[in-house]
């Protein structure tokens, strides 16, 4: 049976992923800052990024490696002090990871990094639907395209140990189980729904099982290589996702109320660039392997996350 090592297992991609390999009979060891125990038929091990350590065990057990280990970029206003943590808890556990598979025996033959769309340059509002961003762009110079840049970077030095390395530049993750899923639903419950600023700008979305099934073949299909956006091949703007999920929640029954652009920046700060900013990303590489999407489109994506909801 095969083993695969989940860092940042314990969170919301890590969680569905766990329960997929399992699912599959592969040994899952979720790589934790905390003693677990058993999470979804999982095993735990430890590390710690700080004092850079790590258990050897799970290393010298793993065939595969999955990278997801990261301070939640929505979680918390970006103070200096958290962005600090975001960066440094992708860069430091990549490092550390780095390190491990060099000075560690082992036979791990894939790594499959996290990534995300935040790398991207805003898409132009006036002809968005045309320009589609694609794995070859520079990163933003953003704090989120630094970020990406500095965490992908971080990972690279994998391809010089023969080990097949793939990163997955995500989108807004669609799940009832947490992420902005469940936010974007939240003023339904009062008849309302929350279009954010002009609501133009277009948002990269993907559906959990959808994200959960390329990183399968990540794993499992050889000819995957390097970068590839993992994002629904239909992505939507901002009002019509809003609207869409109102009609598949409330009918009828809902009223649009454009939430300003100036309330975002004072409620999120400087995070609100991210709801605000439109990308519309490309799918194409991810589709060219052969990869088919259950959840294409938004309609699909919400009749499914709705209809499995308790
Ligand atoms: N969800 C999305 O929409 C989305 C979109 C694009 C990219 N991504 C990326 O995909 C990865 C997984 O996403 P997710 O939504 O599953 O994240 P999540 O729910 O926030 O889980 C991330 C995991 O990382 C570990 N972690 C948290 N803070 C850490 C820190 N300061 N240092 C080291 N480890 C830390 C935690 O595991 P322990 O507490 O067990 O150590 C946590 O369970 C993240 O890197 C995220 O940026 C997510």
């Amino acid at each position: 049976m095969a083993t695969i090592l989940i860092t940042g297992g314990s969170g919301l991609i890590g969680n569905a992923l766990t329960k997929l390999f399992v699912e599959r009979k592969f040994d899952v060891i979720i790589l934790s800052r905390n003693n677990n125990k058993e999470i979804n038929g999982a095993k735990t091990a430890l590390w710690d990024i700080e004092k850079q350590k790590i258990d050897e065990d799970a290393i010298r057990q793993a065939d595969y490696i999955i990278h997801l280990a990261g301070a939640n970029v929505g979680d918390k206003r970006w103070t200096k002090k958290r962005k600090k943590e975001i960066v440094d808890s992708r860069t430091k556990s990549s490092a550390l990871i780095v390190k491990a598979l060099k000075e560690i025996p082992n036979k791990v033959k894939v790594v499959v990094s996290a990534s995300a769309t935040g790398w991207y340059e805003e898409t132009p509002l006036s002809n968005q639907t045309d320009i589609r961003r694609t794995e070859t762009e520079p990163a933003n110079k953003d704090f989120l395209g630094e970020t990406c840049r500095l965490w992908e970077e971080s990972i690279d030095p994998i391809t010089g140990m023969n080990i097949r390395l793939v990163k997955l530049r995500t989108g807004i993750v669609l799940s009832n189980e947490g992420g902005a899923f469940p936010e974007f639903k939240k003023p339904l419950r009062f008849g309302i729904a929350a279009v954010l600023g002009n609501g133009k700008q277009i948002i990269p979305w993907i559906h959990i099982d959808d994200l959960c099934r390329i990183y399968l073949e990540a794993i499992t299909n050889e000819s995957l290589h390097g970068v590839y956006n993992a994002v629904a091949p239909r992505p939507v703007d901002n009002k019509t996702f809003v609207t869409s999920l109102a009609k598949k929640i409330k009918g009828k029954f809902f009223i649009p109320f454009y939430v300003p652009s100036f309330m975002l920046k004072i409620i999120l700060g400087e995070m609100s660039i991210e709801v605000l900013k439109s990308v519309n990303v490309s799918a194409e590489k991810i589709k060219s392997t052969g990869f088919q999407f259950l959840y294409p489109t938004i309609d699909a994506a919400f009749e499914q996350l709705i209809l499995n909801h308790d």
